[in-house]
């Protein structure tokens, strides 16, 4: 596919769009079968060094009240992940780099493998880190990174980043080549219907990935945020609806690219729609990442508004999650690591 076929693609509307949706599901079967798996996430800290202008986490958001999840309540959640055969999970949190930091990480690493019998699949989300820290975790347990480029664009990466040595686009991409080389099966992913992007953007966003060969993508649409400095570009975006449709149709364009990785269903999607994260799961999405987070602090991790499962305990997440994704046809992958088939190919070629 070239540029212009994928933006013609990403325009589809009516019966044109239903037949790029429904390819896109018949790929995904084909590819990697109708299961889907859960990656128990635990959001475990809102402290952030960045000051990213989308984001409601960002550092100079001062309504936020910081919070560190502790070490033994992780592991509970971490726990609960592995009896109920999750068989991942994801560590996610703002950026830090302090020794501190990547010293708490590493130690949680190794606590996680040894509660569950080294059997938990463990992600990281964690920003950007030095190639020696992304070593070190690798070391110590993590097999998965996500970092998502945000934007492939880089003038558009620098109308939604401060531009700073701390918001640096190259190093963005050297991370992401580290991340690639020190072996870890890599996610990237953007947000969709950011104000300022175009169709090209997207597009071209595709054809990155693409070419980066990531084993993983999560994408979700932009959501403003009333305390963030994009807000002001408010008035630029396209309806909810409408960027809720295109990163779906993201999601589908990018199963017939790379009809082998894994794509999550992002949580984002959910904040438009309710039934947002299955929905995605039907049109080629085939991983979801409920919230594990204990819940007191979930009020403080709103990277956006709406954020859903705000009150919800991950029993009932659980519950309720399993009997939407069998209904939507799928099956959960309970137990298996459901790792990318395509990380698996690509270090054999
Ligand atoms: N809307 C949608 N997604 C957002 N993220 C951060 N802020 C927002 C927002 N306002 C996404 C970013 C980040 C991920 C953890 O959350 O893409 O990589
Ligand atoms: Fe960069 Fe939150 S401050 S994504």
């Amino acid at each position: 596919m070239n540029k212009q076929e994928i933006i013609q693609l990403l325009k589809v509307k009516g019966k044109e769009r239903t037949a790029l949706l429904k390819r896109s599901q018949e790929t995904r079967l084909k590819e990697v079968g109708n299961k889907v798996y859960f990656r128990g996430l635990v959001e475990f800290s809102n402290i952030c060094a960045k000051d990213c202008l989308y984001c409601g986490i960002r550092k100079g958001n001062e309504k936020v009240v910081r919070y560190e999840v502790t070490d033994e309540e992780i592991l509970e959640s971490c726990r609960f992940a592995w009896e109920n055969k999750f068989a991942s999970v994801v560590l996610q949190s703002g950026e830090l780099s302090s020794p501190a930091f990547v010293n708490r990480v590493d130690n949680l690493l190794k606590k996680i493998k040894q509660i569950s019998n080294n059997e938990l699949g463990i992600t990281l989300s964690c920003g950007e880190q030095s190639k020696e820290t992304y070593l070190r975790w690798k070391e110590s347990g993590a097999h998965r990174y996500l970092l998502r480029i945000e934007s492939s664009n880089k003038e558009l990466y620098y109308k939604i980043h401060p531009q700073n040595q701390q918001h640096n686009f190259e190093n963005r991409l050297e991370a992401l080549q580290s991340l690639k080389e020190i072996g870890y099966q890599v996610g990237t992913g953007v947000m969709v219907g950011l104000p300022f992007q175009t169709y090209d953007d997207l597009a071209n966003d595709l054809l990155f990935f693409k070419k980066l060969d990531i084993d993983m993508c999560g994408m979700g649409p932009y959501l403003e945020h009333e305390d963030t400095p994009l807000y002001k570009h408010r008035h630029l975006l396209k309806t909810k609806q409408e960027r809720f449709d295109l990163a779906l149709n993201m999601i589908a364009v990018l199963r017939l690219l790379m009809p082998d990785i894994n794509i999550a269903a992002a949580t984002a999607l959910q904040a438009i729609d309710p039934a947002g994260r299955e929905k995605a799961l039907a049109i080629g999405a085939n991983i979801i990442m409920p919230n594990l987070t204990p819940t007191a602090y979930r009020e403080e991790y709103q990277l956006y508004e709406n954020k859903p499962c705000l009150d919800e305990d991950a029993e009932l997440c659980r519950n309720c999650l399993e009997a939407r994704i069998n209904m939507s046809g799928n099956e959960i992958g309970y137990g298996e690591w459901g790792d990318s088939k395509h990380f698996y190919k690509r270090k054999k070629s």
